[in-house]
């Protein structure tokens, strides 16, 4: 397959990279099992049907780089791990108690949960390893962990999430829009974040560096607030996850603040905003970025299959 070929329509490029995820995690998980279930469950959760979304922001942000397709297929999965072990932590009972997760039983469901506890632990490790194993040169090698460790930690996703157990169920507390975007930012937005700068760190490029940090800030919130819409209006069968449980269990979400209407708003002004950041880099002005539209379209495709996927 080639991840480079433009001229492909981008159903079949998502499709391509969705399966190329599928055979180099099925390749590079391990497999053989001893009297625990570790492996099962870790391979389990990785090999369940996602959307990839994260490894296509990827291929497509590498396309655009020109970095080689082998370090964007290993880019791919070690953030698609790292993914898969924030949504079975995500679905534990401690956490959002969700017993649905890409139309199958959750990680603790299918096991148990000191089994998904662990499953989720040994897949973020897995991610570290991954990077240290790259054929690049060590400096960027650190760059890479140290780009990942932010991003999935303390000031990252792991405080977004412990930010978001905060204000679920606390109805005496009073939060403002900044302190849900700040949410989105943290537990959602870091990582989609984390698959630009990744790509922008290896292809050592300096030039698309603001705008393409921009842009990842603006879809990554939009994705959230989507997300929050259609555990509202979606369906199961679409989402694959209980349609419902941010009511049931009261979290602080776009629409519990604003209503959905105020919602969609929100959601599309962030998606302009993303655009808008690569529209710009065509301004013949910006003489030290600029390039032909048509090298940003399949970042463009993503994002809005990211955000609007039904069009
Ligand atoms: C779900 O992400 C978790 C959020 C950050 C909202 P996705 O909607 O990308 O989940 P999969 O990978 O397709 O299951
Ligand atoms: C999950 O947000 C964010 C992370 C997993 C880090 P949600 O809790 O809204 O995701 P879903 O709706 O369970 O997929
Ligand atoms: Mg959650
Ligand atoms: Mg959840
Ligand atoms: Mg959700």
């Amino acid at each position: 397959m080639s991840i480079t070929d433009s001229s492909l329509p981008f159903a079949d490029w998502q499709k391509q990279c969705q399966q190329r995820v599928f055979t180099n995690l099925d390749k590079a998980l391990p497999k053989h099992q001893n009297q625990s279930q570790l492996f099962n469950a870790m391979r389990y959760s990785a090999l369940s049907p996602g959307k990839r979304l994260r490894p296509c922001l990827i291929y497509a942000t590498a396309d655009l780089l020109k970095i080689s397709p082998h370090i964007a297929d290993k880019l791919a999965i070690v953030i698609e791990i790292v993914h898969v072990y924030s949504l079975i932590h995500d679905d534990l009972p401690a956490m959002d108690d969700d017993d649905l997760r890409r139309g199958k039983p959750s990680c603790h469901k299918k096991y148990d949960e000191a089994t998904a506890i662990l499953a989720g632990d040994a897949l973020q490790v897995l991610a570290f390893e991954w990077l240290c194993n790259l054929e690049l040169k060590s400096d960027i090698i650190v760059k890479l962990c140290s780009e990942l460790s932010q991003a999935i930690g303390a000031m990252g996703m792991a405080q977004g999430q412990a930010l978001d157990m905060c204000w679920t169920n606390a109805p005496s507390m009073q939060p403002s829009l900044d302190d849900v975007r700040e949410i989105h930012r943290l537990k959602t937005g870091k990582l989609f974040s984390s698959c630009i700068e990744m790509v922008l760190i290896v292809s050592e490029n300096k030039k698309l560096v603001v705008a393409l940090r921009k842009f990842a800030h603006h879809i990554g919130i939009a994705f959230q607030i989507q997300d929050d819409i259609l555990d509202i209006i979606g369906n199961q069968e679409l989402i694959g996850k209980k349609v419902g449980s941010d009511e049931k269990a009261n979290k602080l979400t776009y629409p519990s603040l604003i209503g959905i209407e105020q919602s969609y708003t929100q959601r599309d002004y962030h998606y302009q905003q993303a655009i808008k950041c690569l529209t710009l880099l065509n301004l013949p002005t910006q003489e030290n970025t600029y390039q032909p539209l048509s090298c940003y379209t399949r970042l463009m495709d993503v994002a809005k299959n990211m955000i609007y996927p039904a069009q």
